[in-house]
């Protein structure tokens, strides 16, 4: 399972990174703007930014919602840096610019997914990823973690090799259930991977080993 850090915050990236477990970045225009970054040029630059940081897929999505606009700016994001990935949302033009980019070999995440139908068309329309967003079904009382098991299910009957990139990921307990149903990358803040490390059973054991070190140093 991949992990991937949902966030345009560079010092995250870096202590994600440094921990040795990140395979990825995802971004939004919400991320962007929440760490004050605005203007196209500023945007373009951050992208390359988080490039340098990390090894992995960095998903930069596109403003534009028609197909012309959406492969302009596709291809502009996509000549950046090979670690790109264009970010593409879940409306009949996205889906034409997915299998637009899927033909000419350049990595494509459509987002905004929130039922199985749309999963389909993304895998169809031969995108590299697909982001179901379980947090914000989540959200409207309706069951996430259902729709990242019904993708899976239709993609392993069919054999589409579109990643489940199960996004909007909140909590500890999002990335251990995506990861029993079998979601291929997971996109979530910073705490919810730090929080993978925590149990008191660890700190109490390590406080013991270390006290009966000392007892006998
Ligand atoms: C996915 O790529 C999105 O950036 C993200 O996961 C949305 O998460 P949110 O619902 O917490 O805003």
């Amino acid at each position: 399972m991949k992990f991937f850090i949902d966030t345009a915050n560079l010092d995250q990236i870096k202590e994600a990174q440094d921990l040795g477990v990140l395979d990825g970045v995802t971004t939004n225009p919400s991320l962007m703007a929440k760490e004050g970054i605005t203007g196209k040029e500023n945007i373009l630059n951050h992208y390359k930014a988080i490039c340098e940081i990390v090894d992995g897929d960095v998903s930069a999505e596109v403003i534009a919602t028609d197909f012309d606009g959406m492969i302009q700016e596709g291809e502009a994001l996509a000549a950046l840096h090979p670690q790109i990935v264009v970010k593409l949302p879940m409306i009949k033009d996205g889906v034409k610019a997915a299998k637009y980019f899927s033909d000419k070999g350049i990595k494509t995440n459509v987002t905004l997914v929130f039922s199985a139908g749309q999963a389909l068309l993304a895998a169809k329309a031969g995108a590299t990823y697909v982001s179901p967003f379980l947090g914000r079904l989540d959200d409207i009382s309706t069951d996430g973690l259902n729709l990242i098991a019904e993708i899976r299910q239709i993609y392993d009957n069919y054999n589409f090799e579109t990643q489940i990139l199960s996004a909007s990921v909140r909590h500890t307990m999002h990335v251990i259930d995506c990861a029993k149903l079998g979601s291929d990358v997971m996109t979530g803040p910073l705490s919810s991977i730090l929080g993978l490390l925590n149990h008191p059973l660890t700190d109490i054991g390590l406080a013991k080993f270390l006290a009966d070190y000392k007892k006998g140093n």
